[in-house]
């Protein structure tokens, strides 16, 4: 145990680089390595921090264990863009060396003031007899992009009522003051969020927990993120320790919003409704979000889970972040859109139109490994309608649209090796409106699927042979019509 421990905790500086590069040969040659999405170099990459635009850039971090695929000790890895497409990787931007974040830099958030961006994170510790002890900590960011943390992290202790799981603020600012919502667990084991306010961004006050209605939902909440949008609140967090209930809260974790009135500061209250998945995937957690020049709510988020194994880490590394999404409100719901960035991906062009009854169909062109694909069916009277995708001889990933049941169904029990089989290998989604588009961004080891526009999402890794290329479509118990286009991203 004492020996697991202490090679969880390796830092990077106590490595060789024979052995760093040892490892980067062995990621390089996996053949799920990703081509569109933000990855890491090697080792475990988790939840993003601090996205932002700074000097014509965005500038997008994640958790970052850069020695294997597991969970050991956490930096800051800096990415940055001027397209939300093309990523530069700049490198490390917080390492965990001080005595507020010794076990690891965790998340947080970036906002800009004075000219620089400030980023403020959680430092976990961890004393002698291993016990957690969260710092809430800030490094500044200049023009240069240096990043400089301060001496002494700005909250130093839980507050009274709360357990050590106190981290992840995540920040605005409102009128003069900066606040931040920060993931919480009550002594009594119930998950929340608790309010930080400043005034300069170095002093913090504990201000107290926001009141919600959801009273008994979870254990834990991680990452929240507040904001407005379309003169509504909307709460963001991943709650940890929800049962399943019919289709929902199937993953280990979940991770979804609250929609509502403005955050009433004073009261510390949210009057909110349900409490939403924002995915309907295997693989999506700890969303993070920022506004832009432009006013869109930007949103991006882990395309994993904790605790569970994935099929790269044979290869030394783990995860992804998922494609940037736009969000907006529309009849009461939070919908995303693939930003329209992403357009400047694509390449060949290929387009089909059928109508396919009782039948499975391929057609010319439509096939691949790394692709866009958007489909939009005319129901018809068919019992069932999808695509088959990614699939060979034994292997195909399935998105339909089930008519009987009313709902679209992402089935990976066959889309090659398995991950966290446990947790189902099916998720369903009811659907009231008549499925009529599936938008779906395919790469080597992913596929998020944008339903309706954006009504619903399914977000998941997936590990197929890269033989497995056929993109088939089908309509079972009837007839259906559809048209189809496809784009080859290289
Ligand atoms: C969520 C999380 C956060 C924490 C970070 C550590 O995935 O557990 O609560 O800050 O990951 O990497």
């Amino acid at each position: 145990m004492e020996l697991q421990r202490e090679k969880k905790y390796i830092r990077l500086d106590q490595v060789s680089q024979q052995e760093i590069d040892m490892l980067i040969l062995r990621v390089n040659g996996c053949s799920w390595r990703q081509t569109f999405h933000i990855q890491p170099v090697s080792g475990l990459l988790n939840d993003p921090n601090g996205f932002c635009y700074y000097n014509g850039e965005y500038h997008l971090f994640y958790q970052w264990h850069p020695l294997g695929p597991f969970h050991g000790l956490k930096y800051w890895y800096h990415t940055k863009s001027t397209d939300l497409v093309n990523w530069k990787n700049v490198g490390i931007a917080i390492k965990p060396d001080d005595y507020f974040d010794s076990h690891g830099a965790y998340s947080g958030s970036a906002i800009e003031h004075n000219g620089n961006i400030y980023l403020l994170y959680t430092g976990n510790t961890r004393d002698e007899n291993f016990e957690r002890h969260p710092h809430q900590c800030i490094a500044i960011m200049d023009a240069q992009e240096n990043i400089i943390k301060l001496e002494k992290s700005v909250l130093d202790k839980v507050p009274v009522g709360y357990t050590e799981h106190f981290r992840d603020p995540k920040l605005w600012k409102e009128g003069e003051r900066f606040y931040a919502v920060i993931g919480a667990q009550r002594t009594d084991k119930i998950g929340c969020v608790c309010l930080l306010s400043s005034s300069d961004l170095l002093e913090w006050n504990f201000e107290g927990e926001l009141a919600t209605t959801l009273h008994l939902f979870g254990f834990m909440w991680e990452c929240p993120d507040y904001f407005e949008i379309e003169n509504q609140g909307v709460l963001i967090f991943s709650p940890q320790g929800l049962e399943p209930e019919g289709d929902l809260y199937q993953n280990i974790y979940q991770a979804g919003y609250v929609l509502g009135k403005k955050i009433d500061l004073q009261l510390q209250e949210l009057a909110h409704g349900n409490f939403v998945e924002l995915d309907r995937g295997f693989d999506f957690y700890a969303p993070h979000t920022m506004e832009d020049p432009n006013g869109r709510r930007l949103l991006v988020a882990w395309m994993g889970l904790p605790e569970i194994e994935y099929p790269s880490d044979i290869n030394g590394w783990a995860h992804c972040l998922t494609l940037p999404r736009e969000l907006m409100v529309q009849d009461g719901k939070i919908i995303q859109k693939p930003v329209q960035e992403l357009q400047s991906l694509r390449k060949t062009k290929v387009e089909t139109a059928d109508r396919i009854s009782h039948e499975k169909k391929v057609y010319d062109g439509f096939s691949g490994v790394i692709y866009e694909l958007i489909c939009e069916f005319e129901q018809g009277d068919a019992l069932e309608y999808g695509i088959e995708f990614r699939a060979g001889e034994d292997e195909k990933t399935v998105i339909k649209y089930d008519a009987e049941q009313g709902k679209v169904i992402l089935d990976r029990t066959l889309s090659g090796k398995v991950i966290g089989s446990t947790f189902g290998t099916e998720r369903k989604c009811g659907i009231t409106e008549k499925v009529y588009k599936f938008h779906l961004f395919v790469d080597a080891s992913s596929v998020e699927i944008f339903v309706n526009d954006g009504a619903e999402v399914f977000t998941s890794r997936i590990f197929p042979d890269r033989k497995s290329k056929e993109i088939r479509f089908f309509a079972t118990g009837g007839t259906a019509a559809f048209k189809a286009v496809k784009w080859d991203y290289k």
